[in-house]
This record gives structure tokens, sequence and C-alpha cells, in this order.
């Protein structure tokens, strides 16, 4: 088979669950996934709702950005990945994060931007979602943001975080230190944006 020149095939795994049988390359994948993001934030955007800091609308959210692509879109991740905890231990692990987050908030716990990265470190960490749970989770950080009036995270710092360079490099290296729990690095990362 071939594909046009600076496009990758995408692999068979991938493919599983892809609501569209005529893709073939990762650039048409990204195209589509960018394209049902943007209605998914048009549907965040009209959301009044002020209870966003639960799992159900977690879920909700991760099905509105992805559901029009994947079929798996809002639903749990059921095998392992080299990122993300036990699948079997995601529902639980959601439910207590989304609790501390909204505990983060009422009791002021953290200043805005470490109680908006720390959910989100701890979301990538969880990886609820067979994909898609960086952009996700970016998302639910700004939620957090929003929900606290604080000034929009960002992300990019004019590059494509999906893509190798040194912003995603520094991106990744500030969610390994805070694996190991040291926050400052993607304190520091989300500031410089
Ligand atoms: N060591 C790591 N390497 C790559 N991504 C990581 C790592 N640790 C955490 N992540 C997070 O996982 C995301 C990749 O997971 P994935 O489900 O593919 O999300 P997306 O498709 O939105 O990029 C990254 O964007 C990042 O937020
Ligand atoms: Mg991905």
């Amino acid at each position: 088979m071939h594909y046009p020149e600076g496009a990758t095939p995408l692999d068979p795994d991938e493919m599983e669950g892809l609501r569209f049988r005529h893709v073939t390359t990762r650039e048409q994948l990204d195209e589509l996934e960018q394209a049902n993001i943007q209605s998914g934030l048009l549907w965040l955007a009209r959301q009044r709702r002020t209870d966003k800091l639960t799992d159900a609308f977690a879920i909700a959210l991760h099905k509105r950005l992805f559901g029009d692509v994947w079929h798996w879109a809002g639903a749990f991740r059921r095998t392992e990945k080299n990122i993300g905890i036990d699948p079997l231990r995601i529902g639980v692990e959601l439910r207590i994060l989304m609790d501390d987050a909204r505990y983060w908030l009422a009791h002021e716990t953290f200043a805005p931007l470490e109680a908006a990265m720390r959910l989100h470190h701890r979301l990538v960490w969880i990886h609820p979602f067979p994909n898609g749970n960086g952009r996700h989770a970016r998302i639910m950080a700004d939620i957090m943001m929003q929900q606290q009036k604080a000034a929009a995270i960002n992300w990019t710092g004019g590059h494509d975080l999906q893509r190798i360079g040194p912003r995603r490099q520094a991106y990744i290296a500030a969610l390994r230190a805070a694996d190991t729990g040291d926050m400052a690095p993607l304190l520091a990362f989300a500031a410089a944006g």
C-alpha cells in the first residue's frame, strides 16, 4: 500500500473502534479527531452546569471529544498500557481524584494553577481511556482553571504538544517528575507557556 509523503500508516490495533473505514493515515485520523474535539469544545462551552468536576462529567466530556471518531470514547480502558494504572482500578481512582479536585477548590488547598496541574497529572497517571487521555486531561485542567476564575493555561507555547519537539519533551519530563512527587517542573512548564 502507498501512503502520501510524510503520512504515517495506522497500526491495526489503533484502527479498532474507528468509526471511519476509509482512514488509512495518521494525518487523516488527526484531522477527524481535531474536528471532533472542536465540536466537543463547542458542546463544553454550552454547558451551564457547575458540577463539571465529577467522574460522570469527565466521562461525558471524553465521549464528546472523541465519540464521533472512536466507538470506545467515554468507555474505560480494559487493557494494560505502558502508561496508566491497572484497568480494574480506573473507576475507583477516577472517583477519588474528582472528589479530591472538588475538595481542593472548596478548601483552596492549592494555588489555582497547582490544583489544575495536579488534576491533570493524576488524570493522565490513571489513563482512564484507550486513547486521547492527554488531550482530555488538558481540557479538564482548563475547566478547573475556569472554575477558579484563573487565567487559561498556555499548554502549547506556540508548539504542537502532540508532536515530538522540545515543548513536548519538557511536558513529558515534567509529568515524570510529578510521578515522583515533584510538581515544580509541571508548574514551571504551565507558567512558561
Ligand atoms: N511517559 C509518558 N510518555 C508519554 N505520554 C505520557 C507519559 N506520561 C504521561 N503521559 C501523558 O499521556 C498522554 C498520551 O496518552 P494518550 O492517551 O495517547 O493521549 P493523547 O492521544 O491525547 O495524546 C500524553 O499527552 C501525556 O499527557
Ligand atoms: Mg494518543
